[in-house]
Parts: structure tokens; C-alpha cells; sequence
């Protein structure tokens, strides 16, 4: 296995110059990929959703709100939602110590099995990545999540306890934003339609999935990149970072960065929310560059139908007007699918119409 970008740092070592393994093509670096910054990108706020609004009087503008963004840049981020400084800080902290700990404890976890319940692995995809990226990170299956919790690491000694918690209260959220979502797209649930038509009844059984990032310090942050341009393949991705920036998304062929706002989430529609908005919301591509002097912690919560399922678009947002414009796919095909694919990018969507 990989022992990953971690270890450049461990027992106080400094690096000087990126290994070459990291070193990007000319074409492929953040700086030749960013146009020069202008006022709107320096200056650029996600749209925001306060749960305040949301889950109040003033709902039907808020669902306006959210619908423009999920049009517009597939991306926003919520304030005052239902999870508290204290289990995002605990969050962020216990995995920060994880990535601490010594190699042979993370190591544990190393495995190149993409269907492990606990994965602790570097790049983006360490199999296929020729050049590879500034990212270690850690996956963990969250669904069922009593069955799940006693694979999780057992260093720290408080990681279950604060994982379980964060998995609990972000899926929690999820469905919050999803039933919004939902009524955003014009489709109502309720309980009198059948068990099929009721998207909702199925996410409370969705698939989960968490996955902590560290990015160390680069010596040559403009060389290589934290992650690839990728899109998220399910339906929504809960991302918690940390004070320090690296998350940047494409809007009109420019690379905007995301200034984190403390204990708020953002919010990204994925490739199945595309699939079955039947086009109207967008999984847009995104990226992390890295910073030569602060460390960074991500943590993305992965949401999306159960494994078995259909990806498919709504009928209720089919009609004349509006034809079909993708295929149905099974989640298993669909994720061999994009495990294989050589580019990251969305290209495959595109040809599914
Ligand atoms: C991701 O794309 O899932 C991670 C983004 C980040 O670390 O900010
Ligand atoms: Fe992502």
C-alpha cells in the first residue's frame, strides 16, 4: 500500500519539494486551470439557507433561495441548522487526532478493497491515479449504523462515540434539506401516495457514507492539487471544513473558493440528485487546492439511495416539454461505472441522455 502525504510530516520532518509522484502536468495545476482573479471570485459568498427561514414562516422564499442555487452553482451552504458547534468541533477534532496518530495505528486501516466498511487510503483513487493528490483520508460506512460503528477505528479513544453522534445528526440533516429539496423541485410528498412514489420513505434507509480528509501543508501548493476537478456521484454531500480554504467550484469555466464560514455546511447537489431533478439541478465539478503552510480537515457525509435501488428521473418532472433525459441506472452499475472511468469529470452524464 500507499503510506500516503501524512507521513512526509510525521516525527517533525519538513519537506522542501513536492515528490514527483504529486507533480501535475503544466496543464493540469491549479494556477495554468485558474483565471486571473477578478472582483467577483475574490468576493464570491455561496448562496445561503438559514433553517431559521427554512423551517419557518418565510419557507417559501427559502425554497426559492435553494432552488436558484441548486440551478445556478449546485452548491449552498446552511447556517443555524439542527447540529451544534459542539458535535461539528468534536468532529473535526477526533479526526484531526486520527490523523495524528502514528502511521502504524492509521495503518490498520490501509486497505485497497473499495468496499471495505473502514478505509484509510491517499489520492483520489490510488489504483488509477497516475499523478497522484495531496489527500489522505479516511472513509467510513454509516448505514446501518449500529451494524457499523464497532469497525470504526478504535483510536482515539472517544472516535466511535463522536463519529456515531455526527453520522446520527447529519443524516438528521440530510433528510431536513432532502425533503426541502424535494418541495423546492415542486414534488409533495405525502403519505397517502404508495410506498414507490414516495422518495422520501427511502432515503430514511439511504446509504451513508463519511469521509474525513487531511491535506498537510505543500511546499509547492501550485504544483498539485488536494483533490481532482470530481463531481459526488449520490444524491447530496453534507461537507464540513475547517477554517482553512482549498475548496473551490466551477461556475462559467472559472474556479471559485469557498470561504468557510464557522459551523455551517455546504451543501452540493451530487450526480443522482441530476439524474432524478431530470437535469434542473446540476452536480457541479469541484476541486481542493492545498496551502503551504496550514494543514486542512474536511469531513463529507455522502448521501444516497439504498445500494440496490434505481437511479432514475422523477416522472413527476417529465413531460412534453420536458422529455427524459437520462437513463435509468442501478446504483451498482452505476457506481462500477465511474469506479472505472478513466476521467473524473462529468463527461459520462452527458452521454447517458
Ligand atoms: C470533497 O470534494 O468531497 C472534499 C472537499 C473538501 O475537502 O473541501
Ligand atoms: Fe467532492
Amino acid at each position: 500500500y500507499q503510506k500516503g502525504v501524512k507521513q512526509f510530516y510525521d516525527n517533525g520532518h519538513l519537506l522542501q519539494r513536492v515528490p514527483k509522484k504529486y507533480i501535475l502536468p503544466p496543464s493540469e495545476r491549479p494556477s495554468t486551470n485558474m483565471e486571473e482573479p477578478n472582483v467577483a471570485t475574490l468576493n464570491f459568498q455561496l448562496p445561503t439557507i438559514d433553517f431559521v427561514d427554512l423551517l419557518g414562516p418565510n419557507r417559501s422564499h427559502a425554497l426559492q433561495s435553494l432552488g436558484n442555487a441548486c440551478e445556478k452553482y449546485g452548491f449552498f451552504q446552511v447556517v443555524n441548522h439542527s447540529i451544534s458547534d459542539e458535535v461539528v468541533r468534536n468532529m473535526l477534532d477526533v479526526n484531526e487526532r486520527f490523523f495524528d496518530l502514528p502511521m502504524e495505528e492509521r495503518a490498520k486501516y490501509m486497505t485497497t478493497d473499495m468496499h471495505a466498511p473502514v478505509r484509510y487510503g491517499t489520492s483520489f483513487s490510488q489504483t488509477k491515479d497516475t499523478v497522484f493528490c495531496w489527500r489522505d483520508f479516511l472513509k467510513l460506512l454509516s448505514h446501518p449504523l449500529s451494524d457499523f460503528i464497532p469497525l470504526w477505528p478504535s483510536s482515539p479513544v472517544d472516535y466511535r462515540e463522536v463519529a456515531a453522534t455526527y453520522a446520527e445528526e447529519t443524516k438528521e440533516l440530510f433528510l431536513t434539506i432532502m425533503e426541502a429539496i424535494l418541495e423546492s423541485l415542486g414534488i409533495k410528498e405525502s403519505s397517502q401516495e404508495g410506498k414507490d412514489n414516495n422518495i422520501l420513505k427511502d432515503f430514511e434507509n439511504c446509504s451513508h457514507m463519511m469521509v474525513a480528509n487531511f491535506y498537510p501543508p505543500c511546499p509547492q501548493p501550485d504544483l498539485t492539487l488536494g483533490m481532482p476537478p470530481h463531481s459526488d456521484y449520490g444524491f447530496l454531500t453534507l461537507l464540513l471544513q475547517d477554517q482553512v480554504q482549498g475548496l473551490q467550484i466551477q461556475f462559467q469555466g472559472k474556479w471559485l473558493t469557498i470561504q468557510p464560514i464557522p459551523n455551517a455546511f455546504i451543501v452540493n447537489v451530487g450526480d443522482h440528485l441530476e439524474i432524478f431533478s431530470n437535469g434542473k439541478y446540476k452536480s457541479v465539478l469541484h476541486r481542493v487546492l492545498v496551502n503551504e503552510v496550514k494543514s486542512r480537515v474536511s469531513v463529507a457525509s455522502l448521501h444516497s439511495l439504498p445500494f440496490n435501488s434505481t437511479v432514475r428521473p422523477s416522472p413527476k418532472l417529465i413531460d412534453e416539454e420536458n422529455p427524459k433525459r437520462y437513463m435509468d441506472t442501478s446504483f451498482d452499475s452505476f457506481i462500477s461505472y465511474i469506479s472505472t472511468r478513466e476521467t473524473k469529470n462529468k463527461d459520462f452524464l452527458d452521454s447517458r441522455k
